[in-house]
């Protein structure tokens, strides 16, 4: 079965793992969260501590893993951001930040763990999410499709055309 869990330190070889086999295809992008600190620990603090970041200027977050909890495994992970009332977010960073790790990709778990995300949005008191994708990266905008995603307009990221859509949690 596949879940989401808020890291913690039964995850740390899985976590070691993912990175390690990560980082070995590609430079990670997304979430950035998730490759942040230099190691197990200075990742755990840094997003154990984020949801009730205190500073104005900085937007509280939960960071979740994909995980399946029979073999410990991770498969990737999804930054749930509690307002977008920041100038990197109301444009073109959105609500939402994820990635599946390179070994897993196309197996339908980035669609799965957005899915999973609606209700833990619906927690911290989201009613509707903006999720931004480059529109080049088919398979998130894809993926948010299958999730109710309802394309609003383009826009542009980095230089390149991107795609913003809305997802209500019902
Ligand atoms: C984008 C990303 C999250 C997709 O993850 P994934 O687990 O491979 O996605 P899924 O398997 O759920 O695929 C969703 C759909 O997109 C399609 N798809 C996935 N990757 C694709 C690709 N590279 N090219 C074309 N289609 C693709 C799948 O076939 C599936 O189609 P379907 O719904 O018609 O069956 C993953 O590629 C990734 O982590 N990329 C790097 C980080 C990133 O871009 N994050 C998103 C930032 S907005």
């Amino acid at each position: 079965m596949l879940i989401l869990e808020f890291p913690n330190e039964r995850h740390r070889a899985a976590y070691e793992d993912m990175v390690k086999g990560w980082r070995s295809v590609e430079t990670p992008t997304s979430p950035g969260k998730l490759f942040a600190g230099k190691d197990f620990d200075e990742f755990l603090s840094i997003v154990q501590r984020e949801p009730a970041e205190s500073d104005p200027a900085k937007v509280p977050a939960h960071l979740f893993f994909l995980a399946d909890t029979e073999c410990s495994k991770l498969f990737g992970a999804i930054q749930i951001r509690h307002h977008i009332n920041h100038p990197n977010l109301i444009e073109t960073g959105g609500h939402i930040g994820y990635g599946i790790c390179p070994s897993e990709r196309r197996k339908a778990y980035a669609t799965r763990m957005l899915a999973l995300a609606l209700p833990e949005a619906k927690k911290i008191g989201l009613s509707r999410l903006l999720v931004t994708c480059k529109d080049a990266n088919v398979g998130s905008w894809k993926a948010i499709e299958s999730n109710g995603g309802v394309f609003e307009r383009t826009t542009f990221d980095e230089g390149q055309l991107a795609r913003r859509y809305w997802i209500e949690i019902t």
